[in-house]
């Protein structure tokens, strides 16, 4: 069977966390191919609230098996702490949950890096999780990093006295103050619970699940506008967020990958600084951000809101090769009489564009908007013949736009608030 990719297509909480748990049934296995504590996932049913930071959002269905790939930055100490909340709900997480021997771990150190560094960028910092995503992937890159393998070795302790040496030396430059001793304990303990869990060769895992036909969804992190290559360069996170990623991340080969779902909201949101062409600074932003409870699910930040975006969402299409999209909260846009779409974007130099241009952090982008009609009512459980003539139209309009189907609208956190569309 073909791996199917699920990713964020804006700037990360899309609701990528919702629609893997929803989608999770169709799935034997779940793998997540990037990022680390920085994401945070929520998914919602009977009535509970569960936010995943680094343990896929398949690990609440029981016949799914659970992959953290060799792409993920993983932390022991926020690890050992998910698992402990997933204690109480009874979930057989020691046999469905395989993490790579290849994934890079995240240090105490790493973490006190990222403060450093964003404190060194002053105004110009990117809103950094400050979970040491960027330090660790650094480490990773310059051949340096300890991965999950390591731990298991004799020599374990050695590398990480080396490891951590190396990033002292150069925190001696910051004012940063830390109790060392207090997390060089939690970090070895929470080595000893990660030993308890299965440490696999995550590559032939998946291949060999592959050859006997299982059914596979990679899960993505974060989204494509935060790609390190693709993102919006240097406001975004240290990995390749993009269906290439799962192909690096997990050891898949291009020619196994099958569909690929993009996610969006059906408005725009980014948490952290950096170019947002459709933000919107005024009234109309707040009651997005207050209908939509767009606060950060890992740091709590205000999210900045605005509308949707149709040259960056084909960007986004590009370069995953989406084949279908899913549109979310949708039920957030009830609020507003007429709903706004950029279609385009005027540039500095008066010429009006579709795509994204190289240089959008110091460019003027002004969006070009299209007004369509609000359909102002509620849309909690319905079905899809019973979708307002205005959202209807609204999902066409996007439809046409962006030359994919729209094969799911989410009407609300909840699993069931999923609305199914025919391709
Ligand atoms: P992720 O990082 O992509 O998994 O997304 P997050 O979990 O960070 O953020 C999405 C937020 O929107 C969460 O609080 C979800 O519970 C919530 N959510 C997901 N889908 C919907 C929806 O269709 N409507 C509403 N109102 N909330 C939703
Ligand atoms: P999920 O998976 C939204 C943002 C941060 C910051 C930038 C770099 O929940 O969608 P990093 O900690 O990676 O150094 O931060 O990226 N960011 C996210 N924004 N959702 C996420 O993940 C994010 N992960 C990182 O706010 O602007
Ligand atoms: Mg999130």
């Amino acid at each position: 069977m073909k791996v199917d990719v699920l990713l964020g297509l804006q700037w990360g909480d899309e609701g990528k966390g919702k629609i893997v748990d929803v989608l999770a049934p169709r799935y034997d296995v779940v793998a997540r191919f990037q990022g680390g504590p920085n994401a945070g996932h929520t998914l919602e049913f009977d009535g509970i609230k569960h936010v995943l930071h680094q343990i896929p959002s398949g690990i609440f269905r029981p016949k799914t098996k659970n992959i953290i790939g060799n792409g993920v930055v993983l932390d022991p100490i926020v690890f050992k702490s998910e698992i402990e909340k997933l204690s109480k709900f009874n979930l057989d997480v020691k046999s469905n949950l395989f993490i790579s021997k290849k994934a890079t771990l995240i240090v105490p150190t790493h973490r006190l890096l990222d403060e450093a560094y964003e404190l060194a960028k002053g105004e110009n910092k990117i809103g950094s999780t400050l979970k040491g995503i960027g330090p660790s992937y650094q480490d990773k890159i310059g051949r340096q990093g300890l991965r999950c393998g390591d731990i298991l070795s004799s020599t374990f302790t050695e590398k990480f006295k080396k490891l951590t040496q190396a990033h002292f030396d150069i925190l001696n430059k910051y004012p940063i103050s830390y109790d060392w001793n207090e997390l060089e304990k939690r970090f070895m303990d929470s080595i000893a619970f990660l030993k308890g869990f299965n440490l696999v060769d995550s590559e032939y895992f998946i291949n060999h699940e592959i050859k006997k036909g299982s059914t596979i969804l990679a899960e993505g992190a974060q989204g494509s506008l935060l790609d390190i290559d693709f993102g919006s360069y240097p406001f975004v996170t240290s990995s390749n967020t993009v269906t290439a990623g799962a192909c690096t991340g997990l050891g898949v080969a291009p020619r196994h990958i099958g569909e690929v779902y993009g996610i969006f909201k059906a408005y725009s949101t980014r948490v952290g600084s950096g170019p947002f062409p459709t933000e919107l600074l005024d009234e109309d932003g707040e009651r997005l951000r207050k209908a939509g409870n767009e606060f950060g699910s890992t740091t709590g930040r205000p999210r900045r809101c605005g509308w949707i975006d149709l040259p960056s969402l084909k960007y986004s299409i590009m370069i995953n090769g989406v084949t279908q999209l899913l549109m979310m909260k949708a039920d957030v846009l009830n609020i507003f009489r007429e709903i706004k779409v950029c279609t385009h974007y005027t540039l500095s130099n008066g010429k009006t564009s579709e795509e994204l241009p190289y240089e959008l952090v110091n460019e003027k982008i002004t969006p070009v908007y299209t007004s369509l009609k609000g359909w102002e009512v509620p849309l909690t459980n319905i079905s899809e013949n019973q979708m307002p003539s205005e959202l209807a139209y609204y999902i066409s309009f996007l439809e046409k736009e962006l030359l994919v189907p729209i094969t799911l609208i989410s009407t609300g956190p909840d699993r069931i608030q999923t609305v199914y569309r025919a391709k």
